[in-house]
């Protein structure tokens, strides 16, 4: 199948033009459909009985998991599924045993979520150290080199930024991490959505994202550990489904995922992230990236034409994905989002993005229109979307 008949399998493209993915992904029937047989005809917890649902539902939460580690290269270590990106980087930070003067670096691009976890272990006597990027948001790797001493812990940096669309160098920041011995977390939220991302490959540690995302439903996440590195995180929450044994004096955690995965986890949101994987494997990862690029592509050399328009992030394709920040002169990003909405109904963000130390860092109190795009995006989408913003921008400049 082509890429753009997919559109089929996705209600909203048919009448919106939806251009917010970088915050929450559409669904496809298929996974609708998957998630609706798990709740119509084999509803049943998992891992806890004998009778045949819940050997079915066990058998497809199980096999979840296994898809979607194969699908980040991940079978050697452990893939706990969460409840988002967000949670998924709590558990590491809550997790491993901080000792005082340990370190963790990270950066100004950060989402929050990448960010407030780091920066509440301050309390604890951790040091932070967060670095800056150079020209549209690309880090050099000599600031990382400089940043991760002898006493860093644990180095978490965002795969590719949430506003900026930047790919970062982490195989070679995970290279520098593994010579210091550091753990390296890496927020793959946008990347593992849109290219395909090898945990094995790039090196790291921890790797965290979010199903929704990337075609899944909302309430999925996933934290990926490596095999050697799992039993240094300590569960958050403990109960049903954690251990292999329990007396009055106390427990053994059972191996694997499911000491991280306490209590009644997101059965159907587990086989419809499934089935989101394999929807994408359908199409492959790497043709929705060439997809994306030709739309990314389209859309730069449009808005460069604007006058008053400021784009940001990198302007090569080679470094960036297809979530397109930009602003206009004289018009705050909320108007130009509604008005764009109004006029065209393209959806796209504005605002900071969950990233108010960047927009600070980058001197833009209002922040900036994000227009983010996935697979089911046209080119013909991407010329209204063009033609809307060059309208509202000579509408400002008259
Ligand atoms: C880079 C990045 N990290 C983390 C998150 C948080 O994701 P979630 O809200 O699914 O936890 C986002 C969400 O936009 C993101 O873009």
């Amino acid at each position: 199948m082509k890429i753009e008949d997919c559109i089929a399998d996705f209600q909203i493209p048919q009448y919106l033009h939806y251009m917010d993915n970088a915050a929450t992904s559409l669904i496809p029937q298929q996974v609708i459909a998957s998630m609706n047989e798990y709740d119509q005809q084999y509803r049943a917890n998992v891992g806890r009985g004998m009778h045949r649902l819940t050997r079915v539902a066990t058998q497809r939460y199980q096999d979840a998991h296994d898809s979607i580690s194969g699908f980040i290269g991940g079978k050697e270590g452990v893939t706990v599924f969460t409840k988002n990106t967000t949670e998924a980087i709590n558990i590491v930070a809550a997790g491993l045993d901080w000792q005082p003067g340990d370190k963790v670096v990270t950066t100004i691009v950060e989402h929050h979520s990448n960010l407030l976890p780091w920066l509440r272990l301050r309390q604890k006597g951790i040091e932070v150290t967060i670095i800056n990027p150079g020209h549209d948001g690309i880090f050099d790797i000599e600031t990382f080199d400089k940043a991760i001493t002898a006493n860093t812990r644990l180095v978490a940096v965002s795969h590719v930024s949430n506003v900026l669309g930047t790919i970062q160098p982490i195989r070679k920041i995970a290279a520098l991490c593994k010579e210091r011995g550091a753990y390296f977390l890496v927020d793959a939220a946008q990347s593992v959505p849109h290219f395909p991302v090898n945990a094995q490959q790039i090196g790291c540690d921890f790797l965290c994202f979010s199903g929704h995302k990337m075609l899944g439903p909302t309430g999925t996440g996933v934290l990926w550990m490596r095999d050697t590195v799992y039993a240094v995180i300590s569960p958050l929450i403990l109960g049903g489904g954690t251990v292999d044994d329990v007396t009055t004096e106390g427990y053994t955690l059972t191996d694997g995922y499911r000491q991280f995965e306490g209590g009644t986890p997101n059965i159907s949101g587990a086989i419809g992230l499934a089935q989101a994987v394999k929807y994408l494997e359908n199409f492959g990862t790497d043709s929705i990236c060439r997809h994306e690029q030709k739309l990314t592509e389209r859309l730069l050399a449009g808005l460069a034409e604007i006058n008053n328009v400021t784009i940001y992030g990198p302007k090569s394709l080679k470094d960036r994905i297809d979530v397109v920040s930009f602003t206009i002169d004289g018009i705050h990003p909320h108007e130009i989002a509604y008005l764009l909405d109004e006029k065209a109904a393209i959806l796209v963000r504005s605002g900071d993005h969950c990233c108010i130390p960047l927009m600070r860092y980058l001197g833009l109190e209002n922040g900036t229109v994000r227009a983010s795009l996935y697979l089911y995006n046209t080119l013909e989408e991407i010329d209204l979307l063009i033609e809307t913003i060059d309208e509202t921008a000579r509408m400002v400049q008259a």
